[in-house]
């Protein structure tokens, strides 16, 4: 097919939060549970290698859950813990480097969302029971040290293993994001009631890595008023109080803020057009990544409307934000970047669900 792109699709050298990359273009972290142990396998670096190599200017992993029991479950799904899991993670950077490409870890901690298997109890904030939800325990002072202790020696072992930058999964109703959210916050000390107080534990966590992580490389933080499980929820119900949130990421010593929602064009509040990751880059004046529905439709490439590669494009040159985050795209079409950008769109296969099915 002849290259009908509707814009130039700027496949340039950026720099983000001091550390040099090859584009705006991100791979957003996707779960893939293909860590057999906890430990990334050579098929986890020839995933992420494939798409470096690809015009990525950074790779963001997959969650990775930092070295606490209550931390996740799931058997493959990948540890920041030393020794097996980091001699892997070493291999996957490395992999990542040789490709060209620069790569960031997410460190993950599952809160409610932690399966009660092992005898473990999942950690919570107020110990909230959701609908259709085992019960979990809320956490004592004491926990909060263990926790933040886990998040230290997760940032390091990321150091260890020479990651370019490490991401703070605050998002989408996992532990972090159960302080942030009034719902499930019912705290009466430090850690519940404003914005500002459920913001502490989490600025407490972003600190934690900052110490951990050392401070010549980005610490980026992922927050979203969505949850997986509540897409109409919110941490903040106005600009104001997002910038309070943010501001406590900020001192705590993030260098940068990864908004995410799931579709980059809409307006994070009422009567503004600005989307989440502009708001972030407005209220704080930090970098910020966009991301939500990319590339998700056939006409993305071609058409011409807000949701579509102009609108996208117009934006990021208009700077309302620094990079642009893909998920999903990226599963089946690994070289998707490269591709859009050269108008090669008979190489591109539609999404769907199933190209979560398949890894390679
Ligand atoms: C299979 C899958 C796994 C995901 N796992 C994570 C994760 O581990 N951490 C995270 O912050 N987001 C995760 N997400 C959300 C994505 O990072 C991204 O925000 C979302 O897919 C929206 O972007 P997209 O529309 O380009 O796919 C996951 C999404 C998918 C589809």
């Amino acid at each position: 097919m002849t290259a009908c792109l509707s814009v130039h699709l700027p496949v340039e050298p950026v720099t983000f939060a001091g550390l040099p990359l090859a584009s705006p273009f991100v791979m957003a972290p996707m779960t893939r549970a293909q860590s057999p142990g906890g430990v990334p396998t050579e098929a986890v670096a020839a995933y992420y290698a494939r798409r470096a190599a690809h015009g990525l200017g950074l790779v963001i992993t997959e969650g990775v859950l930092v070295g606490h029991p209550t931390a996740g479950h799931e058997d493959a799904v990948p540890r920041m813990t030393p020794g097996a899991a980091e001699d892997g993670w070493r291999r996957v950077v490395d992999a990542v480097h040789g490709a060209g490409g620069r790569i960031a870890a997410q460190l993950w901690h599952l809160g409610s969302l932690r399966e009660p298997v092992d005898g473990v109890t999942a950690w919570t904030p107020s110990g909230v029971r959701e609908p259709g939800r085992p019960a979990t325990h809320a956490m004592t002072a004491r926990d909060v040290d263990e926790l933040l202790a886990a998040y230290v020696g997760a940032a390091r072992v990321a150091a260890r293993a020479g990651f370019d930058a490490v991401e703070v999964h605050a998002a989408h109703g996992y532990l972090l994001d159960e302080f942030l959210w009034p719902y499930t916050n019912r705290r009466t000390d430090a850690f519940g009631g404003s914005p500002a107080r459920r913001a502490a534990f989490p600025a407490e966590v972003v600190r934690a890595v900052r110490a951990g992580f050392g401070p010549d490389r980005p610490v980026i933080v992922r927050f979203s008023q969505f949850k997986e499980r509540a897409f109409e929820a919110r941490i903040a119900e106005t600009p104001a109080e997002l910038g309070v949130v943010l501001d406590a990421f900020a001192q705590a010593g993030a260098s940068a803020l990864h908004a995410s929602q799931r579709r980059f064009w809409e307006p994070a509040f009422p009567g503004a057009g600005l989307n989440l990751a502009g708001w972030a880059k407005r209220l704080t004046g930090l970098p910020a990544i966009t991301v939500g529905s990319v590339g998700l439709t056939r006409d993305f490439l071609t058409g011409a409307g807000p949701g579509s590669v102009t609108g996208l494009v117009e934006r990021l040159a208009a700077g309302e934000f620094d990079l642009v985050a893909l998920g999903r795209i990226l599963l089946g079409n690994p070289a998707w970047v490269t591709h859009a950008a050269a108008g090669r769109l008979d190489a591109i296969a539609d999404y769907r669900k199933a190209h979560e099915d398949v890894y390679f």
